[in-house]
């Protein structure tokens, strides 16, 4: 067996000792590995609500107005990845600061791409963390979301506006068009004839023009945002979080699918909710008059 001065010399070598994920355990020289939550550069994160169980990440480059460089989704994508296989979390929020929530894709860090490099390098790939999600998550606006701030909340499974949020596909006016799925999820949204209107002129749209045209589901005053957003997220944290994910997929593979398959999937989904201990459990409650409690099962 190593001493434990040996091991110590060894990790502190390896610069391990102060991390603080790892401790000589004394005597025997043995190892402990502690999990640290990661560190981020271009994100916040915190669990909040009354019972922390509402996963906050909030987007962290203001010099920038949070453009979306390549760093700043790998560590969004791990977050959501983080939240999603976290027993203890129920929702995800996504947000950013008053004045942006996201002014879209890096346009410095892009500048230079080529068709072959984006091929390549599968330029905005890293994107499919945060819609292979299985939890919900949402959006709390304030400021501009612009070309892929605004295609980051569209990922998003609900979005609350701050009353001063601007949106908007403005990729025409520097000579692209939207990358993220602004083309393909803004009609399913709004329909065609304004999501034509926004993505061929560029222009920004206000939070209450936003929710006139269901882009947006409620707009708060700027400070109460954050805070209804995450009431909204415990709310949905109430419920099963095995049916609230049945319930997201089944609303998902609307925006997928004809209408006769749609209603298949979710009919098979309905049935299936009948082969889970907590369906057993909300129907029980409700006859006996009392709360449920359920048991992700
Ligand atoms: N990428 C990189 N940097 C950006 C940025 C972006 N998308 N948006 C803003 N910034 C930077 C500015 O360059 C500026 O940096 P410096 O101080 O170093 O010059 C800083 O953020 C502040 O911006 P402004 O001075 O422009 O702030 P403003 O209040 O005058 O204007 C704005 C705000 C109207 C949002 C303006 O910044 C703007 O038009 N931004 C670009 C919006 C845009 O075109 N987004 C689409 C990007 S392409 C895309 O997203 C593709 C896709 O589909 C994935």
């Amino acid at each position: 067996m190593a001493s434990v001065a040996a091991v110590t010399r060894i990790l502190l070598g390896k610069n391990l000792l102060n991390s603080g994920r790892v401790a000589v355990l004394p005597n025997t020289g043995f190892v402990k590995f502690y999990s640290a939550a990661p560190t981020y550069e271009n994100i916040k994160i915190e669990t909040v609500g009354a019972k922390k169980n509402v996963g906050l990440i909030q987007l962290n480059r203001p010099k920038a107005l949070n453009a979306l460089c390549k760093a700043l989704f790998i560590e969004v994508g791990k977050a959501v990845k983080d939240y999603d296989a976290d027993d203890s979390i129920a929702a995800i929020v996504i947000t950013g600061n008053e004045k942006a929530f996201a002014a879209g894709a890096d346009i410095k860090e892009m500048q230079n791409n080529s068709y072959s490099s984006n091929q390549r390098n599968g330029f905005l790939q890293e994107w499919e963390d945060v819609s292979n999600c299985g939890k919900p998550i949402i959006a709390a606006v304030n400021g501009f979301a612009l070309g892929g701030g605004c295609e980051l909340a569209m990922l998003c499974d609900i979005i609350y506006a701050g009353e001063k949020a601007k949106f908007g596909q403005p990729e025409i006016n520097i000579g692209t068009i939207p990358g993220a799925g602004g083309t393909q999820r803004l009609p399913r949204y709004v329909g065609k004839s304004k999501a034509m209107e926004i993505v061929l002129t560029g222009n920004f749209i206000d939070a209450q023009e936003a929710e006139k045209m269901g882009l947006v589901a409620r707009v708060f005053p700027v400070e109460k945002l954050l805070e209804e957003t995450i009431k909204l997220a415990e709310r949905i944290g109430t419920h099963s979080p095995l049916i609230v994910k049945m319930a997201k997929q089944a609303v998902n593979q609307a925006y997928e699918t004809n209408l006769r398959a749609g209603l298949l999937y979710e009919k098979s989904l309905f049935y299936g909710t009948f082969a889970t201990n907590d369906r057993k459990e909300g129907m029980t409650a409700f006859i006996e008059k009392r709360a449920p409690n359920f048991k992700n099962d």
